[in-house]
């Protein structure tokens, strides 16, 4: 038996349940399991919840539907940042703390609402002042400092679309994405902390700004005091910006349907798309999950891990936590700096009541250790959550008992860049957990798991994860390609959208779910499509075709695989290996470097000239092949295995 089918069967037998904690459920936001049948009336549902956000103009039609584009909360007008910043003034909480952040070095910063409204209006008046309008892209690329959610925040202000680029992508990613979009101003650091040591934002910036023709003005904010290049006239300092701001900018009336930000994620293709989400739709969506799913409450001081540069950084670091006036922990640097226990050092340091993070996270901890956490006091704590990937029972038992102690219930939370808001996920007060189950659909969002033809398949047998109506915060488009949002969601299985996962229902209604299902690489919850990759590869002067494919990791989930041919008269040496590896991180960045490179004199393809990457998994995780009757010349195989076994 394969160890794939191995881990569904682990997966199968796992039953059992936690339920939860009585003085938990007894308080719980979510403590009436009525919210489920609530929620069956979908537009009563997210109207009752739309209704708690400020309006300057309350919506006409809460959902227009035309298969299969939506539209929410037509004709309400809003700002997002005067519902994460203004409404919150004129209550207590314009003395409660908004952001608590800590630095790698140690260093500290905590914001209140009213300091984080100052900072965010002065901000937003500095973009105004370089004609930033309306609809404008504005670049984002900055490490976890608070200036990230500031000037995300002041971008939604003034109405501009921001378009957030992970700090660890590569100086060409940073290019490309800001040439798909048309960016006109590119926010950035002089640098960030990671492992110790100095990440060069500001260098990257400028390798990219080389080639990025609508940027007119880059700001910089200094984060590490290293030198950097300021272009005259076109480079400014944050601060010099900002110690001659405005203290008050006025929040744009926003459309509900106007674009918000845009995120980039990988494919199937070698080119990352642009998702697209609007205003109201996302912001209800969020607000809504954060406060049933993670049980928010005034007291709590809340610490979901990702990096802001992420869609789980956007949702539910800024977006969903702080339009429910939540204290939000923001932490820059690495989880194992300077020891692996810094996680736990910060839980104890500030209280953390609430901590969301990635399975990949969780079984490096086991790897380290139980002594760890066991040294710092996690009392505090009295929910956890993971997102990113399916959690293995083991690891998700580890956090139960070490880090939650066996009082915390922990949320399993299923969703996408492209969903924007949590889909799939127990909702703590209510849920008996299953190890490793996602639990089902929020209320007011329906999914199935369907065949090919999207025929629903009975319980406990695998199929495609679909979503069945329309959410608010799902995505609108791709940016400057709405074909490619049409065919890629809604015509592969026609009627649903298409989420790219497969999973299985048992016989409780428990959704569990068994990864993607196309040419995308889940590498510690993050997103890598194999196209991207090998693009990266072909780029390399040396090399003739490759093809990436993914095998297990134990702490990675997956790691990338590539098997390559080189073009004549190239000599294939672990040297070439390492710089294909090399190449690799400068064209897309560190996530996407490839854990091994296979050279082989040929590939398998298909007599239609398709590789067949299913092989290459099945050799790469020494699996029996599959059916290999389509490939064109049988011998490749044999090659490939001894390739293989050569370098493995
Ligand atoms: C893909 C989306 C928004 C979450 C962060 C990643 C996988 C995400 C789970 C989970 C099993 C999960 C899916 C999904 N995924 N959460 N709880 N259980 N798989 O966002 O980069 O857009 O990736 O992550 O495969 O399609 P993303």
């Amino acid at each position: 038996m394969s160890k794939d089918t191995r881990t569904i069967e682990a997966l199968l037998k796992e039953n059992r349940t936690f339920p939860p904690p009585p003085a938990f459920a007894a308080v719980a936001n979510a403590r009436d399991a009525g919210i489920y049948k609530e929620g069956e009336d979908m537009e009563k549902f997210w109207a009752r919840e739309a209704a708690q956000l400020h309006w300057f103009r309350p919506w006409d039609r809460v959902l227009e539907w035309e298969y299969p584009l939506a539209w929410w909360f037509n004709g309400g007008t809003l700002n997002v940042s005067y519902n994460c910043l203004d409404r919150h003034l004129e209550t207590w909480r314009r003395n409660k703390a908004a952001l608590i952040w800590e630095g790698e070095p140690g260093d500290s910063v905590v914001l209140t609402y009213r300091d984080l409204y100052r900072e965010v209006n002065k901000f937003a008046a500095c973009l105004r002042s370089l004609g930033v309008r309306r609809n404008d892209r504005v670049t984002i690329y900055l490490p976890m400092i608070p200036e990230l959610p500031i000037a995300m925040l002041a971008c939604t202000r003034i109405g501009a679309v921001h378009n957030v680029v992970f700090g660890g992508f590569s100086a060409a990613a940073l290019r490309d994405r800001i040439n798909d979009i048309g960016a006109k101003v590119l926010i950035t650091a002089d640098g960030g902390f990671r492992k110790g040591r100095v990440v060069a934002l500001k260098e990257h910036a400028d390798t990219a700004l080389a080639e990025t023709p609508t940027i007119e003005k880059v700001i910089v904010t200094k984060r590490t005091g290293e030198r950097v290049n300021m272009q005259p006239g076109r480079d400014l300092w944050w601060h010099e910006l900002m110690a001659a701001a405005p203290l008050y900018t006025p929040p744009e009336h926003m459309e509900a349907e106007d674009p918000l930000f845009i995120l980039h994620t990988s494919g199937t293709t070698g080119k990352p798309k642009g998702v697209v989400h609007t205003t109201a739709g996302y912001l209800v969506g969020v607000t809504t999950t954060s406060r049933y799913v993670f049980d928010l409450k005034d007291e709590d001081v809340y610490w979901c891990t990702a990096d802001i540069g992420w869609i789980t950084g956007h949702s539910y670091v800024v977006y969903g936590p702080l339009a429910n006036g939540a204290t939000v922990l923001m932490y820059e640097g690495s989880p194992d700096y300077p020891q692996p226990d810094r996680y736990w050092q910060i839980i104890e340091k500030y209280g953390v009541t609430i901590f969301y993070t990635a399975p990949t996270a969780i079984r490096s901890f086991m790897r380290a250790g139980p002594a760890y956490p066991a040294r710092h006091d996690l009392s505090s704590l009295r929910l956890l959550g993971t997102v990113g990937e399916p959690i293995n029972p083991e690891a998700w038992m580890w956090y139960y008992n070490y880090i939650g102690h066996r009082r915390c219930p922990i949320v399993d939370t299923w969703w996408q860049t492209e969903t924007g808001m949590i889909l799939i996920t127990p909702l703590p007060g209510l849920t008996p957990l299953k190890p490793g189950s996602a639990f089902r659909p929020f209320p007011g969002v329906e999914a199935a798991v369907v065949d090919d033809r999207g025929e629903p398949v009975p319980p406990g047998k695998g199929g495609y994860l679909v979503i069945k109506k329309p959410w608010p915060a799902m995505m609108r488009t791709i940016f400057n390609d709405p074909e490619r949002y049409v065919n890629q969601y809604w015509n592969r299985i026609p009627g649903y959208y298409f989420t790219g996962d497969g999973a299985r229902v048992d016989e409780d209604g428990y959704f569990w779910l068994l990864g993607r299902v196309d040419d995308v690489i889940n590498v510690s919850g993050h997103r890598i499509g194999t196209m991207e990759v090998e693009s990266a590869l072909v780029d390399h002067p040396d090399v003739a075709e490759a093809a990436v494919i993914s095998r297990e990791h134990e702490i990675k989930g997956q790691a990338i695989v590539a098997f390559v041919t080189v073009k004549d008269g190239v000599e294939a040496t672990p040297r070439l290996a390492q710089e294909l590896k090399e190449h690799v991180v400068q064209k897309i960045g560190a996530l996407a470097r490839p854990e091994a490179i296979f050279f082989t004199a040929e590939l398998p393809k298909t007599r239609s000239g398709k590789i067949m990457r299913r092989l290459l998994r099945d050799i790469a995780e020494g699996r029996a092949l599959g059916d290999t009757s389509t490939l064109a010349d049988p011998a490749t195989v044999a090659k490939l295995k001894a390739a293989y076994a050569e370098e493995a």
